[in-house]
């Protein structure tokens, strides 16, 4: 029985991983997998933390150092894509300065990651404003 259940589960998750690669792309789905810079930061310079009308809070932290994003991280409670793009807009505002963090918006993002279905084209947003937020909110 327990070799059923084993492998009633592996198929059940081999057709959620070709689901979401066929629906995300490659990138995504490993960036889904293993979203880098997900992690809370100690003492940011910056933290924007927002939740959105879908009811995931999405929070971004940085770190500057010599006019520059130093250090970024993100994290999210909620779907997969959201980890995606928090993973993304941390990845884009690393090295930028003030100035050039104010020009990534959700499109960016998009951009970035080849596009995302429709229904969670509002999650880049998400990731987007926490990310001005944060800049928003930064001491230094
Ligand atoms: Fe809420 Fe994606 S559904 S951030």
């Amino acid at each position: 029985m327990p070799d059923q259940l084993d492998d009633f589960v592996k198929d059940l998750q081999d057709r959620i991983y070709d689901d979401a690669l066929r629906d995300y792309g490659r990138e995504a789905f490993d960036r889904w997998l293993d979203p880098k810079y997900m992690y809370v930061m100690d003492s940011a310079d910056g933290h924007g933390r927002i939740t959105g009308s879908c009811g995931d809070t999405m929070e971004v932290f940085l770190r500057f150092e010599g006019g520059r994003v130093r250090e970024a991280s993100f994290m999210t409670d909620g779907c997969g894509p959201s980890m995606i793009c928090g993973s993304l807009a941390a990845e884009l505002a690393m090295g930028k300065s003030p100035e050039e963090i104010r020009q990534i918006g959700a499109g960016t993002i998009l951009d970035t990651i080849g596009g995302l279905p429709e229904e969670d084209v509002h999650c880049a947003s998400l990731a987007a404003n926490a990310l001005q937020v944060a800049l928003h909110n930064c001491d230094k």
